[in-house]
């Protein structure tokens, strides 16, 4: 059989520099939090929590004092806050790509735009967008459906969760524009899914194109991830979503002629490569 795997798969930067960020602050000792998950994938929050991080529900449960890391997709303001009148040292992890989205949306809302966001209100980035700008209308959608809830307003700024299916958000785009840009109206977009998500969702596309199936590995609550399935099924393939190897059931695929393996961008690249090895002995 003949496996496919895309030229980059592993860590994004943004997950990289937040794993090392956590590491360098264990090493120094002392007490180290985080606020949730620092990235969406459960292999990766093991290996820190067996190296001493303390992952947390909420402030309430920090008695000592110690470090908080905040997560590579942004944490609420009160909540960082919270943390400093506590005592608490912050180490910000945030990563530069979901930090440009946030200056924008600020930037946005500053010069009177009403912001749309296209990605999911319950996913942390969101919510930790949301936090930075209360009291200032927003709506954030994740459908052209759901077009009919923006209030018609003159002036609209579009940006994008960093995580965002691109194909999705150009759709928004697309059908906003065509229902709302009347005479005098004004619309902004930015596109702010981060780079690397499109660079994994196109070759996501590409790989479905030339293989039986295709092999996603990564977190269940990884949004890049989950979006990856998506344009895998998308093309018509039939996909495996897996968070370890051992999920994989070789007995399903050993009668494909191809299969492609992709993961997330917190996604380890050794068990990419750890599955390819397999399928190739089996
Ligand atoms: Fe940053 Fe993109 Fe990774 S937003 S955390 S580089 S998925």
């Amino acid at each position: 059989m003949k496996v496919y795997i895309p030229e980059e798969v592993g860590f994004c930067f943004g997950v990289k520099e937040a794993i090392k960020k956590v590491e360098r602050e264990l090493k120094k000792g002392g007490e180290v939090f985080c606020l949730g998950d620092l990235v969406h994938n459960p292999l990766v929050m093991n290996e820190l929590c067996e190296k001493g991080l303390k992952v947390v529900s909420s402030l309430s449960e920090v008695k000592k004092c110690g470090t908080l890391i905040t997560r590579a997709h942004g944490v609420e303001q009160s909540i960082l806050e919270k943390g400093k009148e506590k005592g608490l040292k912050i180490v910000e992890t945030t990563c530069p790509y979901v930090l440009r989205a946030h200056k924008i949306i600020r930037k946005l809302i500053c010069e009177s735009y009403h912001v749309v966001i296209v990605g999911s209100a319950e996913h942390p980035e969101i919510k930790a967008i949301l936090s930075d700008i209360p009291f200032c209308k927003v709506s954030v959608i994740n459908s052209s459906e759901r077009i009919r809830e923006v209030s018609e307003e003159k002036k609209i700024g579009i940006v994008a969760q960093t995580t965002e299916s691109l194909d999705n958000f150009e759709n928004i785009v697309k059908n906003l524009i065509e229902k709302r840009l009347k005479s005098g109206f004004e619309i902004r977009v930015f596109n702010t899914v981060c780079s690397v998500v499109i660079k994994r969702q196109k070759e996501a596309k590409e790989l479905a194109e030339k293989v039986d199936a295709v092999i996603v590995v990564g977190g269940n609550k990884s949004s890049n991830t989950r979006k990856l399935v998506e344009i895998c099924k998308k093309e018509g393939k039939k996909v495996y979503f897996i968070e370890r190897e051992e999920e994989l059931e070789f007995e399903k695929i050993k009668k494909l002629s191809s299969v492609g393996i992709i993961g997330g961008t917190s996604t380890p690249e050794k068990i990419i490569r750890n599955l390819e090895r397999k399928i190739n002995k089996n």
